[in-house]
């Protein structure tokens, strides 16, 4: 099933030979317009493939090309929220495994845990903690991808970070390095959840991408994840998170992160 889903995409799309694949977050659907010689299929056109059912997701899966670089972009994600399986992410990314895919970049809109991460900033997620709950390789295990108790040490892969943070320097964008949290969702936490989750030792918080690097990391794919920072969690300004304003804050700061992520594709796989 996962292969043959591999097969129809590969074919409907002309793959050539990706390395690389990224997932595009609330208001981050502007990065597929840089993409150049596009070609594109609606997730409800691929068996198997969940629709997407939050504003600001897509759904579909685009082809395209920055420079050389060949790049899969999925544009929209499935969250654990709207009530999917977390074995559905599993899936997807052994989809993206079958693609040849060596490299994910993930991308979400987050709450800031931290006053000196303003909203508007981008931040570069070192290590996550996973308060969802939900596990993507809960049930058997298909060694054919990865272990039974597969390490998570180096998910977000340390010379990804540091060739980003490089980079960073160099076109004068700010990158603050941070911890994310994974709530389930979908309600925004309370005030006393946020000081909780400072405690924790975290830096940012929302409701996905853990899955995703958890099921990429026991496959071996090297990762590299940004938060757009949209707002800060409850409590700590006078202000009442919406998705509305996730939206919109993430649409404003993502001319940065395409800016980024393009410098990054660029300077090759
Ligand atoms: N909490 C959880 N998810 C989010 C937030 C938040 O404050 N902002 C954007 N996504």
């Amino acid at each position: 099933m996962i292969k043959q889903t591999a097969n129809f995409i590969k074919d409907k799309l002309g793959l050539v030979s990706p390395q690389t694949a990224i997932i595009l977050g609330s208001g981050l659907g502007g990065f597929a317009n840089i993409l150049e010689n596009v070609t594109t299929i609606n997730y409800k056109d691929i068996n198997g493939f969940p629709q997407s059912s939050v504003k600001g997701h897509k759904g579909e899966l685009i082809r395209g090309f920055i420079g050389n670089n060949e790049i899969i972009c999925l544009n929209g994600r499935f969250h654990l929220y709207e009530g999917h399986d977390p074995k559905i992410i599993l899936d997807v990314i052994h989809i993206l495994k079958e693609l040849g895919i060596k490299r994910l970049i993930v991308t979400n809109a987050a709450g800031s845990l931290r006053k000196d991460i303003m909203p508007g900033s981008i931040m570069l997620i070192k290590d996550h903690i996973n308060f969802s709950g939900k596990n993507p390789l809960v049930g058997p295990n298909d060694e054919s991808y990865g272990p039974r108790f597969p390490s998570m040490n180096n998910a977000y892969t340390l010379l990804l970070r540091k060739k980003c943070k490089d980079i960073a320097k160099n076109i004068g964008i700010e990158l603050k390095e941070g911890v994310y949290l994974m709530v389930l969702g979908p309600n925004f936490e309370t005030s006393a959840e946020i000081k909780a989750f400072q405690i924790l030792g975290a830096d940012a918080v929302g409701m996905s991408t853990v899955p995703e690097v958890i099921s990429a990391s026991h496959c071996s794919m090297e990762v590299l994840g940004f938060s757009v920072i949209t707002n800060y969690g409850a409590g700590m300004v006078d202000n009442t998170p919406s998705h509305q304003e996730t939206i919109s804050e993430a649409n404003k700061a993502s001319e940065k992160l395409i800016r980024l992520v393009t410098e990054f594709i660029k300077e090759g796989n």
